[in-house]
């Protein structure tokens, strides 16, 4: 009796694994001015299971802001043009916000179309009911092949500094749900997926979560006790780098691609952030990253690609 026990117990924790031969395969980027790139179609050239669309999918001008009617129907045009459409169809997908495509410029959670600019989003790409909880914010959080995907929002409770109130970056309430998911012990391997930069702070003229430093430590902390295994996907900076931050418990990596059809940021801007191990300034860009957890040691890789070519690379197995 208790050797079955036992075996049963071996099967469901494997059997997540077992379904699954081929690697996962994520490509991820941020920044669309220019619908019709084909830029798209190259990221549907490697058959990706998921993609993360991570904010300023569109850029809203300014004097539609407050609009329900015309900040869909420009979205809704944006999206449906036949390039980007067909990546889209042809891909499970998954947006995230960041400054542009919740308003402009670096804009905080006090605008006044707040709602307006959700219930846009929230429709177009079908993102289900909020976190228990919560009554407002796009993050949710879902486990696919053995992964845990936490999809964060660094707009709807963020506060800019000098706004007269207690600044935030995630808000007290959404990083204790971040923090939750970190701590669970049932999956290897967790994604956290964000708008702007988590580990450094690319430099003055950029957004990031270490311009929040209470809130920074914290998130630090959660993710080098994570029982699992972290990676972090950014967006926002329009050039792309890979950066490792090593803690006592654990090492973290972040990838940024960005833009995926925008203006590239002048190099003289990039600077060079502790720990940055490779950056990539030339041509728009995604990532993909993808994960082996067939093999024993697991195996986790990033790319950066161009649209015709692998431009970065990083390559992790773990235990
Ligand atoms: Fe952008």
């Amino acid at each position: 009796m208790h050797l079955l026990v036992h075996f049963i117990f071996f099967l469901l924790l494997i059997g997540p694994t077992l379904g699954s031969a081929e690697p996962l395969r994520i490509a991820f980027g941020s920044c669309i001015k220019e619908p019709h790139s084909q830029i798209f179609s190259a990221i549907s050239k490697h058959d990706p299971d998921l993609l993360f669309l991570l904010g300023d999918t569109v850029y809203y001008p300014d004097n539609i802001l407050g609009n329900e009617q015309e900040m869909r129907s420009l979205f809704k045009t944006h999206l449906e043009t036949p390039t980007l459409q067909a990546l889209l169809k042809s891909t499970t997908h998954h947006a995230l916000w960041d400054d542009h495509d919740y308003g402009a410029n670096n804009v905080d959670s006090l605008v006044p179309y707040r709602a307006i600019t959700e219930r846009v989003f929230r429709s177009l790409f079908s993102i289900p009911e909020h976190p228990e909880g919560f009554s407002k914010g796009i993050h949710r959080s879902f486990v696919q092949r053995n992964v845990r995907f936490i999809l964060t929002d660094n707009r709807s409770f963020r506060v800019n500094p000098n706004q007269g109130k207690p600044s935030a970056h995630f808000g007290a309430q959404q990083l204790s749900w971040i923090e939750s998911l970190l701590a669970k012990d049932d999956v290897p391997t967790t994604v956290l997926v964000s708008g702007g930069q988590i580990l450094n702070n690319p430099g003055p003229t950029y957004e990031s979560l270490a311009a929040y430093p209470h809130e920074h430590e914290r998130l630090i902390t959660a993710l080098s006790r994570a029982p699992s295994q972290v990676v972090i996907l950014s967006g926002d900076k329009h050039f792309a780098d890979i950066v490792r931050l090593r803690t006592a418990d654990k090492e973290l990596i972040e990838a940024s691609s960005s833009p995926l059809s925008a203006n590239l940021k002048s190099p003289k801007l990039i600077g060079n952030p502790k720990g940055r191990i490779a950056s990539f300034t030339t041509e728009q860009n995604f990532g993909l990253l993808e994960i082996d957890h067939t093999k024993e040691p697991r195996d986790m890789s990033i790319k950066i690609h161009t649209k015709t070519r692998p431009v970065l690379s990083w390559h992790a197995q773990s235990s």
